[in-house]
Parts: C-alpha cells; structure tokens; sequence
C-alpha cells in the first residue's frame, strides 16, 4: 500500500533540490503533487517529469501570488492535504554589512511567504474538514547563530516558532504542523552558500563545502533522498499525534 495514496500535495519551491525530491518520492507514494515555484519554466520541466504532477506559478513573497497558488492547487487536484513550505532563499554577510533590503528580501520569502502560505492552505483545510499536513522546512541554522549568517539564521529560527505556535493553533482542526530541519544538503543551493564563504572567508571555491562535508559525524553531506523518509512520515497518518515539533535529519551534525 501507497503511504500517500489518494492525497494532494503543495510543495512551494519544488522545481529544483530538496523541495524537487521530496515531489517526486510523494508521487512515488502515490500522491498528486503541484510543484510550486517562482521559476515556472523550471517547474513545468519537473511537472513533466512525474506523471501526478502539475506546475503551479508561484512567489511566496506575494499575497496574490499564494493566493492565487493555493486556489489553482485546489482547482486543479480538487483540494490540498499536504502542504510543504520549501521555498527559501540564503544570504550571509558579517553584521556590519548586512543591508536592510537583504534582511526584507529574505524574512519576505522565509517567513512571512512560510506563515501566510500556511494560513491560506489552513484556511482551505479547516473549510474542507478533512485536516491536513503542514510541514515547513527549518535548518540547523534556526537552532543557533553562525558568525556570518545572522539573517538565514534567524530566518529559520522563525520558522522553528511558527511551527510551534500553528501546530499548537491548527491541531483542534485535525492539522499538524510540524517541521524538518535539515543540516548540510548537497546541491545547487549548496553552490551558492560555498560562494559566498569563499568571499568573507577568503576560501578557493569549494573549499568550505568539502570542509562542511567532512566535519558531519555521519561522514559526507547529506543528499535530498536522506530527507525524504522524515518528510513522508509527516505528510502521513502515522505523524497524527504529533504537534509542533522540528526534527534534525542532519547526520548528526548539529549535536557535533
Ligand atoms: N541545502 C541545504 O544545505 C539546506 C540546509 C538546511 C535547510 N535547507 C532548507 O531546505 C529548503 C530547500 O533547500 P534547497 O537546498 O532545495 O534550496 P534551493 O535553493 O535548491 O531551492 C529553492 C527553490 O525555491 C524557489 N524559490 C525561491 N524563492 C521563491 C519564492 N519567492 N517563491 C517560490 N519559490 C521560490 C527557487 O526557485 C528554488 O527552486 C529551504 O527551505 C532551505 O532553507 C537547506
């Protein structure tokens, strides 16, 4: 049996990395899936990868554009059971060159574009009755500060509160909320991180990210697939007694 037979999903910046995976294992589970993100050519290259999918237009920045994200999904695969807030952009910099519109163009995508996506499917779910999962993805970054990333840091500690105050808030209505908090994931995202360190920190390119690699208990990087059983067990019934937590799937990193 499916673990995800018969359900719909919403995964917001889904056209690449780990929002991408995580698309195509929930199809593989037997889920319909609208893959949503802000590079539309891209989502519709995904979309057509999988049979179960759509591509859904959509910039969690913006209002209308959730709005309009979420009404599409529901139109089109006739409601949405699952949502997962993915999109998210990173940035770093030392705190005294932190530009503001650096700060307010990440906490728009990172977290308002996570609690207002998560209003606008909770208030779809709540009309349906038929509860849903939300799963908002966090990082090892939101569990402490690092030298030079204050602002995705704090990002995602967002992320962690808000998971907690909509799971304590949603859960009378049959909605967890819960959230994943991921370590060090290879990736196109990953290439960009390791370029912005090897400007503050003066590193030939790659250098920090085989330095990061390394230093994880488990022995490498993790790859988008290490996620993707965490993130089934949310999305499924077997998740239904739990509320508001975030869970490290970061081969031990964090802990070291
Ligand atoms: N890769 C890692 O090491 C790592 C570690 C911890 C947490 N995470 C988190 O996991 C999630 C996925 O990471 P990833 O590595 O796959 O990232 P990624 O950068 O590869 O993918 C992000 C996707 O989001 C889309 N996007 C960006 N802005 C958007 C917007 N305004 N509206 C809609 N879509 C938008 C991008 O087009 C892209 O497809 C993020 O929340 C990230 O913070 C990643």
């Amino acid at each position: 049996m499916k673990r995800l037979a018969g359900k719909t999903a919403l995964i917001t910046g889904a056209a690449r990395g780990i929002g991408l995976e995580f698309a195509r294992t929930f199809a593989a589970e037997g889920a319909r899936v609208a893959i949503a993100d802000i590079d539309i050519e891209r989502a519709g290259d995904a979309a057509a990868e999988l049979d179960a999918a759509i591509a859904v237009q959509m910039d969690v920045s913006k209002q209308d554009s959730i709005d309009s994200a979420v009404a599409e999904t529901v139109r089109q695969l006739g409601g949405i059971d699952i949502l997962v807030n993915n999109a998210a952009l990173f940035t770093a910099a030392p705190i005294a060159e932190i530009e503001r519109r650096d700060f307010d163009r990440v906490f728009s995508v990172n977290v308002a574009g996570v609690l207002f996506t998560m209003q606008a499917a909770a208030r779809h779910m709540v009309e349906r009755g038929k509860g849903g999962k939300i799963i908002n993805l966090a990082s090892q970054a939101g569990r402490r500060g690092e030298p030079l990333v204050a602002v995705y840091c704090a990002s995602k500690a967002a992320v962690i509160s808000l998971t907690q105050s909509a799971g304590l808030n949603l859960i009378s209505d049959g909605i967890n909320v819960n959230a994943i908090a991921p370590g060090v994931v290879d990736g196109e995202h990953w290439d960009g991180v390791d370029a912005l360190f090897a400007r503050y920190e003066g590193k030939p390119p790659g250098q920090k990210k085989q330095e990061v690699g390394g230093a994880v208990p488990f022995g490498r990087m993790g790859l988008a697939s290490d996620l993707t059983g965490m993130a089934v067990f949310l999305a499924s019934n077997e998740s239904d007694y739990i509320v508001g937590q975030t869970f490290g799937v970061d081969g031990g990193n964090w802990l070291a």
